[in-house]
């Protein structure tokens, strides 16, 4: 049997106050439906669906590399609407499985549950929960003997019915063939003259279809967003279970409260994570790796008993073994560090390989350059990559030392333990354990008298 995943995600969200479709919004770096789609492609055949109109190329531009089949629904004619519209593209005989693109914390176990629940003796499940404010939500009106017998909008709810507390969260899996009898059959005739999916519970009830109801883990998974201060609520309460999951998995978190993880992250043991640190893309930090307060790494590999200090800003770096990084040290694509380099404070790394045992310790750029081992790069050294059209090359060999403040004028070679003296430009091939000074001599003149004011 196939699952039709229909994704309602047409809504204009005008409490976001956005120009930004409201799917579009970012939790922990990702937009909300990118959360929701996630989700439902972890179930097995999942055809997914998405329902949109408001700004519906935008969501179209912004979504990618998910197998989606978009339906346009170009006036927002209420939840049942909408999902008709994707029912030409869905198969006469899948279970259709309905979302929210604004409810992003929905767990693919829950929904597993909920299908598992439609497809014993072919019934329509819902996802319910109880609140103590149900305010605003369709209720869930059961008989006597505890059988569900409708759903009621909030705005058309009696003061008794208002008093329900177990309320639909919209989420809901029910056979196509069920949903393609019933659909056509929706009337707008109520209280905000819309076309009522929840309407279809009443005609399941008529027809002897079996409605049964589930619940989810925890009360965040059907939140919905409807304005950037529930969008920050969620944000913290996915960030605390992201950090919770790290301490489970044997990480040290100097605050689980203050760290944010916008992507994927892979550790391994012994790892320590100081406050104030972001992870965004795809992050590994291999066993023992130490990352001080206030670092931001994005799509990086940090090797084994790595030692990145306080304010340092890692991205699209490889660092071998034991690399030592920062204070204050930024690493730019294409950084790679070998075995125990280091980078210290006030130092830019871009494209550029820092061989074994090297040192770039003090306010100087590295971009464009091929780094050997045990190489000392002195303090305010720049490697000139870029002469305002190409960028070139500086390749430094194994042993060299650098003397402070020099310029390398790329493209450039120094080989092979070859020293530079302090405060020179150097322009042209260093040969192996050659000392080099490329700098105006220094003249003293005695007698020499300042000028003094008139
Ligand atoms: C809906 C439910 C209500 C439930 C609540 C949970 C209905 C009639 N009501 O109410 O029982 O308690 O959700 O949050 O289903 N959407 C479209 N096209 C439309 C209308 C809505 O794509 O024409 C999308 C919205 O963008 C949103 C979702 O469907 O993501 C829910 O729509 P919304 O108008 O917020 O429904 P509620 O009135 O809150
Ligand atoms: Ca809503």
């Amino acid at each position: 049997m196939t699952l039709a995943v229909v994704t309602l995600a047409a809504g204009k969200g005008s409490r976001m106050k956005s120009d930004l479709p409201k799917v579009l919004h970012k939790l922990a770096g990702q937009p909300m439906l990118a959360h929701v789609l996630n989700s439902a492609s972890r179930l097995a055949d999942a055809q997914q669906h998405v329902v949109i109109g408001h700004g519906a190329e935008t969501v179209q531009q912004q979504i990618t590399g998910y197998d989606v089949s978009w339906a346009i629904q170009s006036e927002q004619k209420g939840t049942g609407h909408a999902v008709a519209q994707a029912m030409p593209q869905v198969d006469a005989d899948a279970t259709v499985l309905v979302l929210y693109g604004d409810v992003p914390l929905i767990r693919t176990e829950t929904l597993q549950k909920l299908l598992d629940e439609s497809h014993a003796g072919n019934a329509l499940a819902l996802l319910t929960v109880e609140l103590d404010n149900p305010h605003g939500y369709g209720r869930i009106v059961r008989d006597e003997a505890g059988n569900i017998q409708a759903i009621v909008e909030h705005k058309d709810a009696s003061a008794e019915q208002r008093n329900i507390r177990e309320v639909n969260t919209g989420i809901l899996a029910v056979s196509a063939a069920h949903l393609n009898t019933w659909l056509p059959q929706l009337s707008a005739n109520n209280a905000q003259g819309e076309y009522y999916l929840t309407d279809i519970i009443a005609m399941a009830v008529a027809n002897d279809v079996a409605v049964r109801a589930i619940h989810p883990q925890d009360e965040y998974e059907v939140q919905g967003v409807n304005d950037r201060l529930q969008l920050a609520a969620l944000e913290r309460v996915f960030q605390r279970q992201t950090a919770d999951a790290l301490l489970t998995a044997g990480v040290s978190l100097a605050d689980p409260d203050r760290l944010d993880v916008r992507g994927s992250l892979t550790v391994g043991a012994d790892v320590s994570i100081d406050i104030g640190c972001v992870f965004e893309g795809d992050v590994v930090l291999e066993d023992g790796v130490h990352i001080g307060p206030y670092c931001v790494v994005k799509n990086s590999h940090i090797g084994q008993g790595c030692e990145v200090e306080a304010y340092s800003h890692i991205d699209g770096a490889q660092l071998g073994t034991g690399c030592t990084i920062g204070p204050y040290a930024r690493l730019r694509p294409g950084a790679d560090l070998k075995q125990a380099a280091k980078v210290g404070n006030f130092c830019e790394v871009k494209k550029a390989v820092i061989g074994e045992g090297s040192k770039v310790n003090h306010l100087t750029y590295i971009g464009d350059a091929d780094i050997g081992k045990e190489v000392n790069v002195g303090a305010g050294t720049i490697t000139c990559n870029y002469d305002g059209v190409n960028k070139s090359t500086t390749e430094i060999g194994d042993g060299a030392f650098i003397g402070s403040n020099t310029s390398l004028v790329a493209p450039v070679k120094v080989g092979a333990g070859a020293t530079i003296g302090a405060g020179s430009v150097i322009t042209r091939t260093v040969a192996d354990h050659e000392l080099s000074v490329a700098r105006g001599k220094q003249r003293n003149i005695s007698g020499w008298a300042r000028p003094v004011k008139k």
